[in-house]
């Protein structure tokens, strides 16, 4: 068994400069071949890229169910992101249906025009915090419009939202473990409610008018409607603020942006400050990944964001390169689970950064940032900005 190199750098992962300069918490993967042991998540971790890849384009061998195991899963649990072939091939088929049917211009055009208002809000302030005056609210408005649905009207929905990422790091932070599967349930019951036939638009309107119970319990697909609800909300938030911040941390970055924010830039964007840092598979059978013995019922950590700074293929990994190519990047995943949404957090960014590099005025930071105290899902709390 390989130990971890340098001790268990897992530890490290929450800590503010970890969470602030990611390239020096990936400092102790680099260079490691194969797969190496978490004594802290109980786990093997994958950190190249061409482990990372192969685990999760492989579901035959590495589920996202953890029932395979032998394990519990609490029903409120049982989503897109957790179920296997064949359940997950029918739920990911009807929102990927609900997806293409969207009037895309339309949400381009409201996407546009929110980015304007919350500009001109605060042209006129000497400071505002990015997080909380654009890219949260933002990024609700969106997932709200796209989903047909009006926002959650209790209050609590902010912090149910983060208890739920809170426990992503449940290996971290056991503690968050029971309030995360009560914001999970919480969550599920709001989105159980937008199917009772009152909604006729946007992906919600879709489903419910094209739901196939025979295939996809109800259930299934109210929690995987929170899946979605959640992701916007916090996914997309978190590559706005990462995304922003990493061009004022690279000069000249933003100012290459200002006529406009072309699909390389996008994607280095996802590859150098993607939000989603880690996924967990567990081991079918008794397998290896590149030459690497994996035991049946034993689980796989892939480090999406280590392979993002993969030195064996990309160059100088720890710079923004607006003009990176070719650009394989894992952010949004691999395989049957790749992100659903990423289209929408693309024209969101691209929106929305496009509109920040073309003001007449250079953005520029008043404060230090503050990040969430999350590993799994990077973001920040705060981003301090102001002009000139
Ligand atoms: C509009 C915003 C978003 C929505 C609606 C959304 C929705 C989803 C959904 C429904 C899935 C589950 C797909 C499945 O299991 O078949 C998913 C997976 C995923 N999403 Fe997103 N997402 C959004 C934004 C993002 C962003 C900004 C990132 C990172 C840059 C991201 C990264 C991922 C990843 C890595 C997975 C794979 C999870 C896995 O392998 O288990 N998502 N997303």
């Amino acid at each position: 068994m390989i130990e971890a190199p340098l001790g268990d750098p897992i530890h490290h992962l929450l800590t503010p400069e970890a969470l602030r300069h990611p390239a020096a918490a990936w400092e102790p993967f680099r260079h490691r071949e194969g797969l190496w042991w978490s004594e802290v998540l109980d786990s093997w971790v994958a950190t190249s890229l061409a482990d990372c890849s192969a685990v999760l384009a492989d579901a035959d061998r590495f589920c996202s169910d953890w029932r395979k195991l032998g394990n519990d899963v609490p029903d409120s649990r049982l989503t897109v992101q957790i179920l296997d072939s064949p359940e997950h091939t029918a739920v990911r088929a009807q929102l990927v249906r609900a997806f293409r049917a969207l009037d895309w211009d339309g949400v381009r055009d409201r996407v546009a025009e929110n980015v304007e208002r919350r500009l001109a809000a605060v042209a006129d302030r000497a400071a505002f915090d990015f997080m909380a005056e654009f890219a949260v609210p933002l990024a609700l408005d969106t997932i709200v419009d796209v989903l047909g649905v009006h926002p959650p009207e209790d209050h609590r929905f902010p912090v149910v939202s983060a208890q739920i990422v809170d426990s992503m790091d449940y290996a971290l932070r056991p503690e968050t473990v029971g309030p995360g599967r009560a914001a999970r349930a919480a969550l599920a019951e709001l989105t159980g409610q937008w199917l009772d036939g009152r909604t006729s638009g946007g992906l919600v309107g879709h489903l419910a008018a094209h739901h196939d119970s025979g295939r996809v319990t109800t259930a299934v697909l109210r929690n995987s409607l929170r899946v979605v609800l959640h992701s916007g909300y916090e996914s997309a938030s978190r590559l706005l603020g990462n995304a922003l911040l990493a061009c004022l941390d690279s000069p000249g970055s933003l100012d290459a942006l200002s006529g406009g924010v072309d699909d390389t830039a996008l994607q280095e964007l996802v590859r150098y400050a993607g939000p989603v840092q880690a996924e967990a598979r567990g081991c079918v059978a008794d397998t290896e990944v590149n030459g690497h013995p994996v035991r049946r019922g034993q689980v796989v950590t892939v480090l999406l964001a280590a392979a993002n700074r993969d030195d064996r293929v990309f160059d100088d990994p720890h710079s923004l390169r607006l003009d990176r190519t070719p650009n394989p990047h894992i952010g949004f995943g691999r395989g049957p689970h790749a992100c659903l949404g990423a289209p929408l957090a693309l024209l969101l960014t691209r929106t929305a950064l496009g509109a920040l590099a073309g003001l007449p005025r250079p953005l520029r930071l008043l404060d230090q940032p503050r990040f969430r105290r999350n590993a799994t899902l990077r973001g920040l709390e705060r981003l301090d900005l102001g002009w000139g």
